[in-house]
């Protein structure tokens, strides 16, 4: 297992379309346990291959399950993930991004969703879910389509925001 660098906002890679996942098994296995450490490691709950230079339909998540043990977690594997119903509810939520630290802000998304995707093996599955897990989902799914969080934001707020992710991106450059 290897930790992987996960990318800041100003990398073009964060904005790239990604490819679907057409190779399942071992080699999927390896690359999703090695985000899954990765996210640990950053203190992440969610993590897209984008995010560590990939660009590729494949997230993980791991939901905390123990308020003592941060590290343990309930592992999600989604490739090739794709919404296909939204619940009509929209619930606003405090969301952060390892690649824009240290920003916090409020966005709005449905509760409910149903999904589809495939899992480490290839096999087709679809899955509906609302809350935290929904809300994860939806954040890393946004990745694979080029969208950050910050996006949803209104203009005011992206304005203000802008000063804040300039130095960030100076110091990501920086630190190449
Ligand atoms: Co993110």
């Amino acid at each position: 297992m290897a930790n992987m660098r996960i990318r800041i906002i100003g990398d073009d890679v964060l904005r790239k379309p990604t490819k679907p996942v057409e190779t399942f098994g071992p080699e999927l296995e390896k690359l999703a346990s090695d985000m899954v450490q990765s996210m640990i490691a950053a203190d992440g709950i969610g993590l897209a291959a984008p995010q560590v230079g990939l660009s590729l339909k494949f997230l993980v998540v791991g939901m905390p399950i123990d308020e003592e043990d941060e590290d343990m977690r309930q592992i999600y594997t989604f490739a090739n993930p794709e919404i296909t119903a939204e619940g009509e509810e929209l619930i606003m939520r405090e969301e952060g991004c390892l690649s824009i630290p240290e920003i916090y802000e409020e966005v709005e998304r449905p509760d409910q969703i149903t999904l589809k995707y495939q899992n480490l093996k290839g096999e087709h599955l679809e899955m509906e879910t609302s809350g935290m897990l929904s809300r994860v989902i939806q954040h890393e799914l946004d990745h694979l389509n080029g969208v950050l969080f910050v996006d949803h934001l209104s203009p005011l707020k992206r304005s203000l925001l802008k000063g804040k992710i300039k130095r960030m991106q100076q110091e990501a450059e920086g630190e190449d």
